[in-house]
């Protein structure tokens, strides 16, 4: 059975793949362009469609990200990088714009573009995903030709404007020194037969993709870029002879397609004199002493900033400097976004079995990103974590809300430095390497993030405020997430008991302030109010003293006016009483939770509500045993100390 599905799948691949490739003469070629003109779409054309085809979308107004990230613009996502890219849209928005203008063949086609952020801020992966894109559509090229040139470059320039006006489209570039020379040795110079071909562009085969990695300025030789001229054929040819060429460089094998320069501002500047002729003439240099050969194809590069910084203030880089459209790439200054970026790359890697336990990657993010901000005026960095995560923080007794754009204002150039992706990542192999099962914590991350600082970075101020993040920032927000957490893991059935509380509160705060009794609801007896009850609740947010009697009277009429117009009121109706019932609640727990999370030796009663907590934290929570274990421990011992 599957070995016949194994075949008809093979089969319909083999099929698709003669179908499609096509192979004729020019004059097929032709015939071709006429019912589909895009066959001769320019390079960045056909990037540029690839991936629009693939859908794009604007973000949704009612999304925090649309205010917090977006600033309120309407900035288009296009699918193709959303399922890989995380916190970027606005670099990928960028880089589409700069596609468009140079698909219409405007001065962007004529430019270089450049990628400039700090390590490990996806600059590489980027360019990577873009050069896949340009792998799905085919190219046709003369066939045998070292540069797979389009053919349209056979058409004598006295015909082009007549072919351009009857196939609507333009006609750029001439026939390279090879082909020229079998057009007249092979073809007597019949263009209208030479073989086409369709190519499909392929990163491992370097058809139409190069790429140019940092030489060092000894071994540094333009053959690298555009091909060399084989001495030992001078034997048998003539210096001019095209015979004698291998046109083997990245700027004739990217031809078509892409070229790209890793850390491009590593070489010397010699070297990235061809880029300018690429770009400008469209044209590089032939080795030997041939004529120009032509050029389609995105010039992509990247550097860090250090070194863009370095490039721009030498005089003499003026001419590449004009012909470069430069890309900030920063770091992701959002939590929820930096969270997903670690999740892709444990995905791609060995560790996908492992079990993380919740709010692990949080906390690493939460790190990563507070070392990538600059203090604010405005907030503590806390806060602002939270704002440009786009959540909504309302800070103790402050009415105006902080604007995100003031916070981004502040600073321009954050999110160009700071820990990197890749530090976190390390830190996550270093936590795993810790672990005896498989299990990462956020205490073993903590850990993890403490030595890794120690261990690799070297500015010591800039450590000493790492240290100081992970140990005061990061940790005192997950003591307060978790002590929540196992606080509510406690009280199954938490906005029941929620809600009960409320009621009975209402009804002491209601006889309280009424001079009345209450009725207890399981013995029906009448009795006065529980003011210690009420005290407590109170309490947990700091009503104390006179206060108290304003705030029960308060609550009873704001709820019985509620009621009365038919309104359906419960805990949550009244955002004050909310915050102490929960803080009551999770307080209450407190005792019982700490008890029965740090005695060796449990009753049957505290066994029950022990192995009930566990259950939670690991059928609702996402924990599994170990790592509830961890962290019950860890609060017993941090938030629970006995004083
Ligand atoms: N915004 C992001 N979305 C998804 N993945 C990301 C993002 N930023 C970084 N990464 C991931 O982080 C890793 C490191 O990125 P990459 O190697 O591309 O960085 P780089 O900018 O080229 O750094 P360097 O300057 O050190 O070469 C990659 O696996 C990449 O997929
Ligand atoms: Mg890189």
């Amino acid at each position: 059975m599957s070995k016949s599905k194994f075949l008809d799948l093979i089969e319909e691949q083999r099929n698709l793949k003669i179908k499609e490739k096509f192979k004729g003469t020019f004059l097929d070629y032709l015939n071709l362009i006429e019912e589909t003109p895009e066959v001769c779409d320019l390079a960045h054309r056909r990037l540029y469609k690839s991936i629009v085809e693939k859908g794009s979308n604007k973000i949704e107004e009612s999304d925090p990200r649309y205010s917090s990230f977006f600033e309120k613009e309407n900035v288009e996502i296009f699918n193709y990088f959303s399922d890989v890219f995380f916190g970027n849209e606005k670099v990928i928005s960028r880089f589409m714009r700069y596609l468009k203008s140079a698909s219409s063949k405007g001065e962007e086609s004529r430019q270089v573009l450049l990628l400039m952020g700090p390590v490990g801020a996806g600059k590489s992966a980027l360019v990577d995903h873009i050069k896949r894109s340009m792998e799905s559509k085919p190219i046709y090229a003369i066939d045998g030709c070292p540069i797979n040139e389009e053919p349209l470059h056979l058409l004598p320039r006295g015909l082009r404007s007549k072919f351009e006006d009857m196939l609507g489209i333009r006609i750029e570039g001439d026939l390279c020194p090879v082909c020229r020379h079998r057009l007249l040795e092979e073809y007597g110079g019949k263009y209208e037969e030479m073989p086409v071909v369709e190519k499909s562009i392929s990163i491992r085969s370097r058809t139409g993709i190069a790429v140019v990695p940092p030489v060092d300025a000894n071994t540094q030789d333009t053959s690298m870029l555009i091909g060399v001229q084989d001495i030992s054929k001078l034997d048998l040819y003539s210096e001019d002879d095209p015979r004698t060429l291998t046109l083997n460089g990245a700027f004739n094998k990217g031809n078509r397609g892409i070229v790209e320069f890793v850390e491009v501002f590593k070489n010397e500047i010699e070297f990235l004199h061809t880029i300018i002729t690429a770009t400008q003439e469209k044209a590089v240099p032939s080795p030997g002493s041939n004529s120009m050969i032509y050029f389609d194809g995105v010039i992509l590069s990247h550097c860090n900033e250090a070194e863009w910084n370095r490039f721009k203030s030498e005089h003499t880089n003026e001419a590449i400097l004009d012909r470069i459209v430069k890309i900030e790439v920063p770091y992701s200054l959002e939590v929820d976004q930096e969270v997903k970026i670690y999740q892709k790359m444990i995905g791609m890697s060995d560790f996908k079995n492992i079990h993380i336990a919740p709010h692990t990657l949080q906390i690493a993010a939460m790190f990563a990103i507070m070392s990538r901000m600059e203090e604010s005026q405005k907030c503590d960095l806390l806060t602002k974590l939270k704002i440009y995560n786009g959540e909504e923080v309302i800070e103790r007794g402050r009415v105006k809300k902080i604007d995100v754009k003031d916070l981004r204002e502040e600073f321009e150039r954050e999110g160009m430095t700071g820990i990197s992706t890749r530090f976190i990542m390390k830190s996550i192999d270093a936590a795993l390497s810790d672990s005896e099962n498989e299990t990462i914590t956020p205490i073993s991350m903590m850990k993890a993030l403490i030595s890794q600082v120690n261990e690799q970075i070297t500015d010591l101020h800039f450590r000493k405020r790492c240290l100081d993040i992970i140990k005061k920032i990061v940790r005192d927000e997950y003591l307060r997430i978790l002590e929540n957490e196992i606080a509510k893991a406690f009280i199954s059935a938490y906005e029941e008991q929620a809600q009960s509380i409320f009621e009975s509160y209402l009804d002491n705060a209601e006889a309280f302030t009424t001079n009345s009794t209450v009725r207890d609801r399981i013995t029906k007896e009448e009795r006065r109010p529980d003011d210690r009850f009420m005290k407590a609740i109170e309490g947990a947010i700091g009503i104390t003293g006179s206060s108290k009697d304003g705030f029960r009277s308060d609550v009873t009429a704001y709820m019985f006016a509620k009621m009365r117009k038919g309104e359906k009121v419960d805990y949550t109706t009244y955002k004050p009483l909310k915050r102490e019932i929960e803080s009551y609640l999770i307080s209450s727990v407190k005792d019982i939770a700490r008890i029965v999370t740090k005695s060796k030796t449990r009753d049957d009663d505290q066994r029950k509500k022990h192995s009930e907590m566990m259950r939670v934290l690991i059928e609702d929570y996402g924990y599994n045993e170990h790592s509830a274990e961890e962290v019950i421990t860890y609060a017993s011992n941090n938030i629970w100390r006995d004083s």
